[in-house]
C-alpha cells in the first residue's frame, strides 16, 4: 500500500522555473515510474517524463516507440510521487508536428489526463508555430532544440550539433524561435560546448543543458544513465552516480542460488500458526 507523500502545497510552475534564469543551476532529471518519482522528489527542481520511456522501460529501439497514452499513464505515476517538482511531460513523435490544432489537442489531453505543470516538444524554427500554439492555450511549453532524438532516423544517428557555421547559425535561430514563441525554458542536447554557452548568453529564458554546456542554467540526465542501470547504449555525456545494475545482479545471483540450495525462504520469512498474525 502506498505511504503518505511528504505534505507540499508548493508545486513547482514552469512560471518559477523561467525566473530562475541565471540563478542557482536548475537541477532535472528524468522520471517514469512512481517509487523513481518519489525518490527523487526531494533532490530535483524538475522531473521530465521523457520519451526516452520507450527505450529506457519499453526496450524500443529509438523515441519513435514512445505514444501519446504511454506518456500519459508515465506522466500518471510520476504525478502521483511527486509533490514538489515541476513536471513536464513530453509529447511524443506523431503527437504535434502535424499542424498547431494537432498540437494543442495532444498538450491538452496530456496536461488533462496528468495534471502535469507543461509539456515538451522537439523543434526550434520549424515547431514555432505549434509551441506558440499551445502556449496561447494557456499550456507552458519547453523547448528542445540540437540533437533531437526524435530525428534520429532522417539525421543517420545521433549526432553531435554545432560543428559548421552552417549548424552553428541555425541552432541559434532554433533557440530564438522557441523562445520568441513563448516557451519558458528549452533544453539543448547534444551540441558543441561554445555554441550552447553561446546561447545561453542570448536568451532570457533557462536552458537546460545535456551533453551542451555547464554554463547552461540548469542540467538534466536520463535518470537510468545516471544510476548505471541502462542495458544499452549510454552517451558518452553521461556521468555515472551509481552502478545498480551490479547491484542487482549481485542481488539476483544471491536470490538464485539460495531458492537453488533451499536457504530461501527461512524461518523468518515463513508463517506458522502460533506467530505473526494475519498481515503479509
Ligand atoms: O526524452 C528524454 O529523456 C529527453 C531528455 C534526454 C532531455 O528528452
Amino acid at each position: 500500500m502506498a505511504t503518505q507523500l511528504p505534505t507540499t502545497d508548493i508545486r513547482i510552475g514552469a512560471d518559477l522555473i523561467r525566473r530562475r534564469k541565471g540563478g542557482t543551476p536548475i537541477v532535472c532529471l528524468t522520471a517514469y515510474t512512481y517509487p523513481i518519482a518519489r525518490l527523487l522528489d526531494p533532490h530535483v527542481d524538475l522531473l521530465l517524463v521523457g520519451d526516452s520511456v520507450a527505450m529506457v522501460l519499453h526496450g524500443h529501439e529509438t523515441t519513435l516507440g514512445a505514444s501519446l497514452e504511454m506518456m500519459i499513464a508515465h506522466g500518471q505515476a510520476v504525478m502521483r510521487g511527486s509533490a514538489r517538482p515541476c513536471v513536464v511531460v513530453d509529447m511524443p513523435a506523431g503527437s504535434y508536428e502535424e499542424s498547431a490544432m494537432q498540437a494543442v489537442a495532444s498538450a491538452r489531453r496530456i496536461v488533462g489526463e496528468t495534471g502535469c505543470q507543461a509539456v515538451k516538444l522537439e523543434g526550434g524554427v520549424d515547431m514555432a508555430r505549434q509551441i506558440a500554439a499551445i502556449v496561447a492555450a494557456d499550456i507552458p511549453v519547453m523547448g528542445h532544440i540540437g540533437l533531437q532524438p526524435q530525428s534520429v532516423e532522417k539525421d543517420g544517428g545521433y549526432k553531435i550539433k554545432g560543428r559548421t557555421d552552417e549548424t552553428v547559425a541555425a541552432l541559434i535561430a532554433d533557440a530564438l524561435a522557441v523562445e520568441k514563441a513563448g516557451a519558458f525554458s528549452v533544453v539543448i542536447e547534444g551540441t558543441i560546448e561554445t555554441v550552447a554557452a553561446d546561447i545561453a548568453r542570448r536568451i532570457a529564458i533557462p536552458t537546460i543543458g545535456i551533453g551542451a554546456s555547464g554554463d547552461c542554467d540548469g542540467q538534466i540526465l536520463v535518470i537510468d544513465d545516471m544510476v548505471g542501470l541502462t542495458v544499452d547504449r549510454v552517451p558518452k555525456f553521461v556521468k555515472q552516480y551509481a552502478d545498480l545494475r551490479s547491484v542487482i545482479t549481485h542481488a539476483a545471483e544471491r536470490y538464485a542460488s539460495e531458492v537453488r540450495d533451499r536457504v530461501f525462504p527461512g524461518p523468518s520469512h515463513v508463517f506458522s500458526k502460533t506467530n505473526g498474525g494475519d498481515d503479509a
